[in-house]
Order: structure tokens, then C-alpha cells, then sequence
């Protein structure tokens, strides 16, 4: 969790602004509000990070990558090609614009590949939601060919993803809308918060009104503005706008940390035989919020799990079974348990969730520990760290081998 690690005087003092004038609110209020603009303030420090000539903040980066799609103009009986391994809300979202997700394979980068994605592909295709998994990127060149080829609409959920980059433009920036999230885990937090970056001037408008029950924000009178289209509430306040700006500007630093452990745990795992990685579509791009370690087999990362939790190491999550990131956890789903119908209900889904076969997608999966890389960490934690590791893999390997 880098950046609640180095939570301090700078959050408090732009939340301190806040409470000063006490317009929690950010839209209107101006003579009360004492210049304090944080939700804007949010957003230019986001749109410097990324280069994006839009960024809307939200309520959190489930609300912005729904946001997302319904701007991109997905919506009812679309169906969107989605990756089994990413926290559950990019499917939500899917789901709660009324469209009907189609998982397809991921690769070793973590995200969807170009060839899982151009076999998931129907006459009924309008999209794709890719997330960029794991604080690093999906392998761009060759999906935006499939994307440009079938004449796609590309979403991107870059939630674990903010301050990463392929081949020097921001993930969320390769489609028509992107997102991040400011959650409590993420390099740089709000409390609760997401951002919806967008280099397309309607798509961004769309964004703006459709966060706020479709107001345009024009005019002086809130009560009175038109509204383009029809929207709900998925607008961030200011307190948690106030911590997200002053978590942004630390992530520079955050991030130039967590590449420097993340490049020194790696050299040192290196050394140990059987101790692969996950790809990294662009290492230069690599925001490194998490080392990805990809084992030979599933069965030898079951095993090193079990050492590791055996000599209590920390800080490392396998997915495949023990986390709610993947679809094999994922039995609401596949049962359609629903709180009201959705629109995939009435019409069908594409796929038997139930029965899924991505064989590419259960062998990487299973092979794959991750780390969470810490920005306060010392040079003899990583250290330490890396020969706990290196031990239980040898154990590990050891006992396959007996
Ligand atoms: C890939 C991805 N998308 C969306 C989200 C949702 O973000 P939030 O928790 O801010 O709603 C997350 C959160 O972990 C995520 O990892």
C-alpha cells in the first residue's frame, strides 16, 4: 500500500483547506470556498502524470470505469470482451452498463492478449475492457491492432495501473476512456476515489454529466443547469479529492522507490532456479507496485505458498486461490446471483460462465505470486525478503522432487 505509507502533513493540510470553509461539495459555492478547488486540483495532477488532456475524478474507480464504458457508449446487449483475472468491479461495470461480458485469455503480461482477445471476438463484439493488471501494462501494440482491425471500442480499467505507461503514453490513454482507482490499496489513495482520464473532448463530456445525474456545469445557478443526458451520482467530494491530490504528488517519488526494490528483489531472485517473472510489456513504463513471480507449474507455486505461509513471510498474494481477483472464485457470477435482473439475464449471456475453458489463463494464474513492492522498505528488508523467498522456493522445488 504505497501511498498510505507516507500518509502525513501534506494530506492534512489540503484536507484542513477543506474543512476550513466546510464546502465539502465540489461544484459552485465559489465565494465561500476560498479558492479551494481540490476535486480540480485532484485532476491537473493526475492529468500531469498521465498527459491526459481530460481527467474526471469520481466517487471510486468501480464508478469511473462505468463511467468509462457508458461514455465510450457500451451499453445495453453490447458485448465486451473481458479479461477472468482483475478485481471483479471492471465485470460489475460491465454488467451494470447492461452489456454482457466475454472472458477471453491473458498472457503472461497479466492482461489480456491480442490472440485471446481476436478469438473471444462475435458478430456481437462492440468492445473490449482490458485492465492492466498488477501496476504494470498489457502488451498495446499488438491489441490495438486487433482493436483497430475489427473496429472496437477500447475501454481501459487501468484501477491497479496509475502512473504506468507503454511506450511512453499512460495506460487508460489508449482507447476512448481509461480509469484509475484511488482506493485504500493503491500507489496513491483518496480514501475512496477514481479517475477517468480521456483524451476525446465528448467522451470526457459525456463523463462529466453522466457522474453528476447528467448537470452540463454551466452557469452560475446549480438548481438550473440543463442536463444532456441522463446521469446518477458518482461525484467525489472534496475531503477525499483533498487526500488524492496531496497522495498524487508523491507519486513521482513512490514510484522511482518502488522500481528501484522492485529491480533489486528481481536480481536477486534471479539467482534461484525455478524463479521466473511475469512479463512486463514495457519496463521502462513500470509504475512497480508488485513483483510477479511466475513459478514452472501451478503445483510449484502451491508449494511455495505453503512454505512461505509455513515461515510466516508477508506481503504476498496468490490469486489463483486465495484472493478474489480471479474467476475461479468468482461463483456469484457464475450462478448469476443477482440483487435485481440485469440485462444479461433477459437476453442471454454469451458464455456458459460456469464452464469456462481458458486453459492459457488457469496455467498462468496458477503459477503466479505477487508481491506488494513497499516504497518504505529498507535495502535490508528487500534483502531479507528475497532470501525468505529464495528459501521456501528451494523447499518448495525440493519436496516436488522427492
Ligand atoms: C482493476 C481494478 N478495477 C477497478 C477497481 C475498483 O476500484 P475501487 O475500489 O476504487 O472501486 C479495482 C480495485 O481494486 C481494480 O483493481
Amino acid at each position: 500500500m504505497p501511498g498510505t505509507e507516507l500518509f502525513g502533513a501534506e494530506e492534512r493540510k489540503e484536507v484542513n483547506d477543506v474543512l476550513e470553509t466546510g464546502i465539502l461539495f465540489r461544484y459552485g459555492h465559489d465565494a465561500q470556498r476560498n479558492g479551494h478547488w481540490k476535486a480540480r486540483e485532484f485532476e491537473e495532477e493526475v492529468k500531469k502524470i498521465t498527459g491526459a488532456k481530460y481527467a474526471h475524478a469520481m466517487s471510486s474507480g468501480s464508478t469511473a470505469v462505468a463511467t468509462a464504458l457508458a461514455a465510450a457508449g457500451i451499453g445495453t446487449g453490447d458485448e465486451v470482451i473481458v479479461p477472468p483475472f482483475t478485481f471483479i468491479a471492471t465485470i460489475e461495470a460491465v454488467l451494470f452498463v447492461g452489456a454482457l461480458p466475454v472472458f477471453a485469455e491473458v498472457d503472461e503480461t497479466l492482461c489480456l492478449s491480442a490472440e485471446g482477445i481476436k478469438k473471444a471476438i462475435t458478430p456481437k463484439t462492440k468492445g473490449v475492457c482490458l485492465v492492466h493488471m498488477c501496476g504494470g501494462m498489457a502488451e498495446m501494440d499488438s491489441i490495438m491492432q486487433v482493436v483497430k482491425e475489427h473496429n472496437l471500442i477500447l475501454v481501459e480499467d487501468a484501477g491497479q495501473a496509475f502512473a504506468s505507461s507503454y511506450k511512453g503514453v499512460s495506460t487508460g490513454l489508449f482507447g476512448k476512456a481509461g480509469s484509475y482507482s484511488f482506493d485504500f490499496f493503491k500507489i496513491a489513495t483518496a480514501g475512496e476515489g477514481g479517475v477517468l482520464v480521456t483524451n476525446d473532448e465528448e467522451t470526457y463530456n459525456k463523463a462529466d454529466y453522466y457522474s453528476d445525474h447528467g448537470h452540463s456545469h454551466i452557469g452560475a445557478k446549480r438548481g438550473m443547469e440543463q442536463h444532456p443526458i441522463l446521469g446518477f451520482n458518482y461525484r467525489i467530494g472534496e475531503l477525499n479529492a483533498a487526500v488524492g491530490l496531496a497522495q498524487t504528488r508523491r507519486v513521482p517519488h513512490i514510484r522511482e522507490v518502488n522500481r528501484k526494490y522492485k529491480k533489486m528483489l528481481t536480481e536477486l531472485l534471479s539467482q534461484t532456479p525455478g524463479i521466473g517473472f511475469a512479463t512486463i510489456a514495457d519496463p521502462d513504463g513500470d509504475s512497480a507496485t508488485f513483483l510477479n513471480i511466475l513459478m514452472e507449474t501451478p503445483e510449484a507455486a502451491q508449494r511455495t505458498v505453503d512454505e512461505m505461509n509455513n515461515a510466516g513471510v508477508a506481503g504476498f498474494d496468490y490469486w489463483y486461490k486465495n484472493m478474489y481477483h480471479f474467476i475461479n472464485q468468482w461463483d456469484h457470477i457464475k450462478e448469476m446471483r443477482t440483487a435485481s435482473k440485469l440485462a444479461v439475464e433477459v437476453l442471454g449471456t454469451p458464455q456458459d460462465y460456469a464452464n469456462l475453458q481458458l486453459p492459457v489463463t488457469q496455467n498462468v494464474i496458477g503459477r503466479l505470486i505477487s508481491f506488494g513492492i513497499r516504497c518504505t522498505w529498507t535495502e535490508e528488508q528487500v534483502r531479507d525478503l528475497a532470501a525468505k523467498i529464495s528459501d521456501c522456493v528451494k523447499k518448495a522445488l525440493a519436496t516436488a522432487h522427492a
